[in-house]
C-alpha cells in the first residue's frame, strides 16, 4: 500500500473497517476533528511509548498515581502505585485487550478495557490522551501522534500468534534463523547472556524466560524494543516471522541450570 492509500485508509478508519490489515508501515495520519490535526506519527516509536514513555522521552519518571488509576473497576488486585500506573500497558495490557486479555486475572488485573478495538480517530485519541488521561503535560504533540499511529496501525491480535495455552503457534525451526540473525549477537546463542550490550550487568530477563512466562510481553518487546536501551524495534522487519521466533525462543533455557 502506498502512502496516499494508507492515509485514506486511516482517514476512513472510523467509518469503515480498514481493508488491508497486514499493512504495518509507518502511517502518516491526517485525521481531523475540530481544529486538532495529527500528522506524521511514527507507530514504532509509539509502541515504545506505550511500554514506558519516560524511558523514550528521557524525562523523569512520574511519582504520583495516574489520574485514572483510582477509578479502575478492580481496585484491590493490582496494588501498584506511582510510575507503573502511567504505563499504558499496565491498564491496557501487552495484548492491547485489557480486561478481555491476559490481564483479565493475575496481579496486573484492573478491569480496564482494551484499546485494540478503539474506533476513535487519531485526533480523538490525542485529545483523550491530553485530557482525561493526563498526558498533556508530559508528552509532546509528536509523542501523542506516535501513540495514535501505534494504536491504529500496530496493535495486532496476539491470538494469531499465541495459542490459548501460551505456546507460540509458529514453527521453531524456522524461528531459529530469525533468532540467530537478530538476537543472538546481544543475548547469546542460548539467550543466557547476562552482560547484554547497552544493558545492566546481571540482566536475567532472558529471552527464553520472557517468551515462556509472558509471551505477550515478549512479542511487544521484539516489535518495539526495550525502551531506553540499544535493543532495536523490529516490528516491520520481523512482521512475518514473529510466531516462529516466539516458538524458537520458547525452546531456549529460562535460566542457568
Ligand atoms: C491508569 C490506567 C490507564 C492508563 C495508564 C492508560 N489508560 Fe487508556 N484508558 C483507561 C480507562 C479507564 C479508559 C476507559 C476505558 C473504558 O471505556 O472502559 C481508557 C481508554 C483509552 C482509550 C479509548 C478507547 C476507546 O475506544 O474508547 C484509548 C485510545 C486509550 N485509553 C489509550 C491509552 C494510551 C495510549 C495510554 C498510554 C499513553 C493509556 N491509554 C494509558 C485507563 C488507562
Ligand atoms: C543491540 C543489542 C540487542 C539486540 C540485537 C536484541 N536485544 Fe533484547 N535486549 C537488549 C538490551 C540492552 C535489553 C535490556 C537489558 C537490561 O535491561 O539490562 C534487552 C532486553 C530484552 C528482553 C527483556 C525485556 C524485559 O521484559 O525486561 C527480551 C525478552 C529480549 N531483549 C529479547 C530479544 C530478542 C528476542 C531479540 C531478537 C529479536 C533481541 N532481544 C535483540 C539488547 C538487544
Amino acid at each position: 500500500m502506498n502512502v496516499s492509500t494508507a492515509t485514506t485508509c486511516i482517514l476512513l478508519i472510523s467509518l469503515f473497517a480498514c481493508g488491508d490489515d497486514d499493512d504495518r508501515s509507518t502511517g502518516e495520519v491526517t485525521g481531523e476533528t475540530g481544529d486538532n490535526t495529527v500528522a506524521d506519527g511514527d507507530g514504532v516509536r509509539g509502541g515504545a511509548l506505550y511500554d514506558k514513555y519516560w524511558a523514550v522521552t528521557e524525562d523523569d519518571a512520574p511519582t504520583a498515581n495516574h489520574p485514572l488509576w483510582a477509578s479502575r473497576p478492580d481496585t484491590t488486585t493490582n496494588t501498584r502505585s506511582g510510575s507503573d500506573t502511567w504505563r499504558c500497558k499496565e491498564c491496557h495490557g501487552w495484548d492491547y485487550k485489557g480486561a478481555a486479555g491476559a490481564y483479565a486475572s493475575g496481579s496486573h488485573a484492573t478491569g480496564i478495557a482494551g484499546v485494540m478495538a478503539t474506533t476513535l480517530s487519531p485526533a480523538e485519541i490525542v485529545e483523550e490522551l491530553q485530557g482525561n488521561h493526563g498526558y498533556g503535560d508530559v508528552l509532546s504533540e509528536q509523542d501523542l501522534a506516535d501513540l495514535a499511529v501505534f494504536l491504529i496501525d500496530y496493535t495486532i491480535d496476539l491470538d494469531d500468534y499465541i495459542n490459548a495455552d501460551g505456546a507460540f503457534s509458529g514453527d521453531s525451526s524456522g524461528g531459529e534463523t530469525a533468532y540467530m540473525d537478530n538476537c543472538s549477537g546481544c543475548h547469546g546463542a542460548d539467550g543466557l547472556e547476562t552482560n547484554v550490550p547497552g544493558g545492566t550487568p546481571g540482566f536475567e530477563d532472558f529471552p527464553g524466560l520472557i517468551a515462556n512466562d509472558n509471551p505477550q510481553e515478549f512479542l511487544h518487546k521484539v516489535r518495539f524494543g526495550q525502551p531506553g536501551t540499544l535493543m532495536p524495534a523490529l516490528a516491520d522487519q520481523l512482521a512475518d516471522r514473529l510466531s516462529d521466533l516466539g516458538a524458537f525462543s520458547q525452546t531456549l533455557p529460562t535460566g542457568a541450570e
